[in-house]
């Protein structure tokens, strides 16, 4: 089994979501790797990109050397059989996947995907060596509706009720908030602050061990160069999970210097 990401480090992690062939993939992860010094030195922050299944094969080749780590943004809750075009986490670890995102809002909302199913692939991740990073974060209606906490503690319970503190403590998780993401509306850094305390408030009540202050909880929602060190130099951002921006090696970079200096 992989070793649990450690004690609340520094992670920027690029979602490319639906873009990229495995060529122009490869390239892009070439292109990163080319500015981590083309060896192991990494900014002070862990870096990972999530390609889309398809390229994940030329990312990894691209990204061998490098410090940067290889995600995937999904997996099949089952270990295997007969589910037509699922992917399952042994997979994706024998791909050289080190993270897998689990229950982002474009999945949760657009694919249907309910709190109980985020709870299967969390589990599914951690059965096959992978860190998930799990996603939680609520709509533009329920933050207007004054629901931001009841959703986050929801889905942040729902996904962790039950699990051991160890298998736990080997997780990540992002808050995502939905009107956030891919709108150039970028959360305030008190805002951030103010969710991720009630995400660390329901780990310690659901896992215990002092989850809360343990996990890395990164922020996610168009996150850009220019926005990102206001929200790293906020205490409670341990990184960012990165969707538009991290589609460009320069843009990408510029975040994981700040998430590091920061
Ligand atoms: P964005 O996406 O940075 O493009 O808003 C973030 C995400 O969906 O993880």
């Amino acid at each position: 089994m992989t070793a649990p990401w450690p004690r609340r480090p520094r992670l920027v992690a690029g979602n490319w979501k639906m873009n990229k062939t495995a060529a122009e993939g490869a390239a892009l992860a070439r292109e990163l790797a080319g500015l981590t010094g083309g060896g192991a030195a990494a900014p002070g922050c862990g870096i990972a990109v999530c390609p889309p299944f398809t390229a994940l094969e030329s990312v990894g080749a691209a990204l061998r050397g490098s410090a940067i780590h290889l995600g995937a943004q999904d997996l099949h809750p089952e270990p295997g059989g007969a589910f037509t075009g699922g992917i399952a986490g042994s997979m994706l670890a024998a791909l050289g996947c080190r993270f897998v995102i689990v229950g982002h809002s474009e999945r949760r909302h657009g694919m249907g995907e309910d709190d109980a199913t985020v709870a299967r692939k969390l589990r599914a991740a951690l059965r096959d060596g992978l860190t998930p990073i799990v996603c939680v974060g609520e709509t533009l209606a329920e933050r207007e509706a004054g629901r931001t906490a009841e959703v986050v503690v929801r889905q942040t319970h729902a996904a962790y009720d039950g699990l051991e503190a160890s298998p736990a403590l080997a997780t990540v998780i992002a808050y995502e908030p939905v009107w956030a993401i891919g709108t150039g509306r970028v959360a305030t850094p008190e805002q951030a602050r103010e969710a991720h305390r009630i995400v660390r408030a329901t780990l310690d009540r659901v896992v215990g061990a002092g989850a809360g202050a343990r996990l890395a909880v990164l922020y996610g929602g168009s996150v850009t160069p220019a926005g990102a060190p206001a929200l790293f130099a906020e205490a409670e951002v341990d990184g960012a999970l990165v969707g538009g921006a991290s589609l460009e090696a320069a843009s990408f970079w510029r975040i994981a210097a700040a998430a590091a200096g920061a």
